[in-house]
């Protein structure tokens, strides 16, 4: 954190002095508000601009945490619930959560500070295929399957095409195991096309976000995503192809 008199200094946009001046004036928002105090410190994610022009750039960062359970993939819980921010305490960017997963799902989510990536990643005109597994309760039959492939009527309209394959069953326990990809992040919508076949889960895991999976994480655990895969999730979402 820095004084935002010396970030605009070393920006170039004025002496320090007068960097005081503009801040008195008005004239500097952090974060699109207005801030006349000369005390005020800034990080790397803030947004400065002078006048209405953006001086300063947040540097954008990109983690793949593999969320465990009981974790609330928002920034802040005003139940006190644990979030997903809390397994990556050092990271001084204003990241947030890459669409969602439940309270009670595990798996793969990108945390960013990059809005547009995070619109691209998550916009069903993208295509971005997710994969779950999914145990569920009862053994779906062949046709409760194909439902789910062409298209589900939920309350919020019909679920766009997916793939879904039954990994394993367990006839004497009445539970199976599937997996499923789909490539639209409706509210709870793999849970809800599983009740709408009367297969309730009771279990859900993201197994793969586009091409990247938990390998090499535990549960809670989060790494950097690489500057290609970055650039290969922007491509993949442009052309539909890993590049
Ligand atoms: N679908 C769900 O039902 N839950 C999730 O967390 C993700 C997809």
């Amino acid at each position: 954190m820095e004084r935002l008199q010396k970030v605009l200094a070393r920006a170039g946009v004025a002496s320090r002095r007068k960097a005081e001046g503009l801040i008195l004036e008005g004239k500097v928002k952090v974060n699109g508000s207005v801030v006349t105090e000369l005390g005020t410190k800034v990080s790397a994610s803030d947004r400065v601009e002078v006048e209405g022009i953006q001086v300063v750039k947040e540097t954008f960062v990109y983690y793949l945490l593999y969320k465990p359970r009981g974790y609330i993939s928002t920034v802040h819980d005003e139940k006190g619930r644990k979030t997903v921010l809390d397994l990556l305490p050092g990271v001084e960017q204003r990241i947030f959560p890459v669409g969602r997963l439940d309270y009670d799902t595990s798996g793969v989510i990108i945390m960013t500070n990059d809005g547009d990536f995070s619109y691209t990643m998550t916009h069903p005109k993208f295509g971005i295929r997710k994969q779950y597994i999914a145990k569920v309760k009862g053994v779906p039959t062949r046709e409760a399957l194909k439902k789910l492939e062409n298209g589900i009527v939920l309350e919020d309209g019909l679920t766009a095409p997916a793939n879904v394959k039954m990994r394993s069953m367990d006839k004497k326990a009445q539970t199976a195991l599937i997996e499923i990809t789909i490539s639209e992040g409706k509210n709870r919508q793999v849970r809800r096309m599983f009740d709408a076949i009367g297969c309730p889960v009771v279990k859900l895991r993201r197994e793969s976000f586009a091409n990247l999976t938990t390998i090499g994480l535990n549960a809670g655990e989060a790494r950097e995503l690489t500057t290609h895969e970055v650039k290969q999730l922007r491509v993949l979402a442009e052309t539909g192809k890993i590049g």
